[in-house]
């Protein structure tokens, strides 16, 4: 058996256990918990949802979701482990009297509760009662938020209020599930664990950085919830703003939930406002129209099932954003991300000066720069594109581009990347908080993500249509040609 980690057994409840997300994801990585032996014995899984349920069908259900959704043959005894573990209680989570079924079967007194909410926020303010009526809060018991917290700024601090009359910030975990990435958390290592990185990555050596998360996938089956919320709050809000603020943070004292949480605060701060008056040189709105993606025929957006056909919900968005500090004066940080994309792949390229003086004019008339390529997803891993001497003699230096190419499957096989929830759970389990997303950030990220839909909603401008299976619509192509620049592709 591998080890256990030392953090204190728990009773991790999961409010709307019947849900998408608990079943695709939170079980799932539950179980690769279990199988790499890193529960607790005495950590009790407790689901709460509506359906008239007992045990022993909660757990064929949830045996179910594990077969659907683990994504290799299931180790039997781990999936069996895990099963033992599971409990359920029926609450309809609107009435708080019911919550009382809860506090029979959790031990405060030997287990932390962990109250997962993986529910919409509108019943975040139900739950809060009904633990604290059933008298279920310490200071020990934490609560775990799931997005999305609010559409804009006041509804975020709405829902953040809520549940700060309950549960202190320190006891609370947002999740933005980008955090619990591999890479993403690598960005982390490679820029402050390598010299190279920390003298060259500022205005004089970076002409421009840009952060792509292209996903393949449309709507499919969501667009009640997608319409209301467009590709900017889905995406923009968290994920990217979560990547930009690690690409552009100044290093932090120490990997500390605070020391990180200050220095991704002091780079949201520090984003220019998009206006009326600069909304169309910074920002592309963007719309999938019908298209072809790996050879099927693919519907637009709004022909999709339950689609309204006059929707003006962007599916795809590129911006330009300026960050007014010392470290990158004149350094645009260029963001897209869309869905019905070419193909799925998310990365931060970094994009290095050109050099003064060019020496070497019969290979190149312009001397490409160097870029830094950070491979979020899929086939993760960083690539340094250079130029190197063409091996031969009787010809001078003559020039090619080569790629530096570090694949994290090749340099570390044998290891299994986790998924973001187990490394997630995981952290919260033991009580660290330095992958969750804190009100303040919360709350920054919103503001200047409100600066976008408030010119957006003075604009009478439609979405820009681009068929889906493209890299977005043609403007976004040139909202980097204005700068004398191109999206990497
Ligand atoms: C979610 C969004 O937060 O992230 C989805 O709500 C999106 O719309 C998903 O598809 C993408 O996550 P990943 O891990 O597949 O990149």
């Amino acid at each position: 058996m591998p080890t256990i980690d030392a953090h204190k057994p728990c009773d991790f409840t999961i409010y709307g256990v019947m849900g998408d997300l608990s079943r695709r994801k939170l079980m799932p990585a539950l179980y690769q918990l279990e199988r790499a032996g890193r529960l607790h014995p005495d950590t009790h899984i407790i689901g709460v949802a509506r359906h008239e349920l007992g045990r022993r069908d909660f757990q064929a259900r949830m045996y179910e979701a594990l077969q659907s959704f683990v994504g290799q043959p299931l180790d039997h005894e781990a999936a069996q482990r895990l099963l033992d573990r599971l409990h359920y209680v029926l609450i309809d989570l609107q009435a708080p009297d019911q919550y009382s079924r809860l506090a029979e079967i959790v031990d405060q007194q030997r287990r932390v509760l962990i109250n997962y909410f993986s529910v919409a926020a509108f019943l975040f303010d139900d739950i809060c009662r009904g633990l604290e009526q059933a008298d279920l809060v310490t200071p020990e018991t934490r609560v775990v938020l799931e997005k999305p917290i609010g559409r804009d700024l006041a509804s975020s601090q709405e829902i953040n209020d809520i549940v700060a009359r309950v549960f202190a910030e320190e006891q609370v975990y947002r999740i933005d599930h980008y955090l619990g990435k591999e890479t993403v958390m690598n960005l982390i290592a490679l820029r402050f664990a390598n010299s190279i990185f920390t003298t060259n990555w500022d205005h004089n050596t970076i002409d421009h950085v840009q952060i792509t998360v292209a996903e393949e996938v449309g709507i499919e089956g969501r667009w009640g919830y997608f319409d209301k919320a467009g590709q900017l709050r889905d995406m923009v809000q968290n994920h990217l703003m979560q990547i930009l603020a690690l690409v552009a943070m100044e290093p932090p004292v120490n990997l500390q939930a605070d020391s990180l949480r200050n220095e991704k605060l002091k780079v949201l701060k520090a984003l220019r406002p998009i206006t009326p008056d600069n909304l169309d040189d910074k920002v592309v709105r963007g719309q999938y129209g019908p298209g072809f993606i790996e050879g099927r025929p693919v519907r637009g957006y709004v022909e999709e099932e339950g689609g309204n056909p006059n929707s003006t919900t962007e599916t795809f968005v590129a911006i330009r954003v300026d960050i007014d500090n010392w470290r990158w004066a004149d350094v645009p940080f260029y963001l897209r991300t869309g869905k019905a994309m070419a193909t799925k792949r998310s990365e931060v390229v970094i994009i290095f000066k050109r050099l003064p003086h060019n020496i070497f004019v019969d290979s190149y008339r312009n001397l490409p720069p160097n870029k830094l390529i950070i491979r979020l997803q899929p086939d993760e891993g960083v690539d340094v594109e250079m130029l190197n001497k063409i091996p031969g003699i009787g010809e001078g230096i003559r020039l090619q581009r080569t790629m530096l190419d570090l694949s994290f499957c090749e340099a570390f096989s044998g290891e299994r990347i986790a998924d973001a929830y187990e490394r997630l759970i995981l952290e919260i389990m033991h009580g660290e908080q330095a992958l969750f997303i804190h009100r303040d950030e919360v709350e920054l990220s919103w503001t200047w993500i409100d600066s976008i839909q408030n010119a957006w909603a003075r604009s009478n401008e439609a979405p820009k249509k681009y068929p889906a299976g493209s890299w977005g619509p043609v403007a976004s192509v040139a909202l980097l040609a204005r700068d004398g620049r191109e999206w990497e592709e």
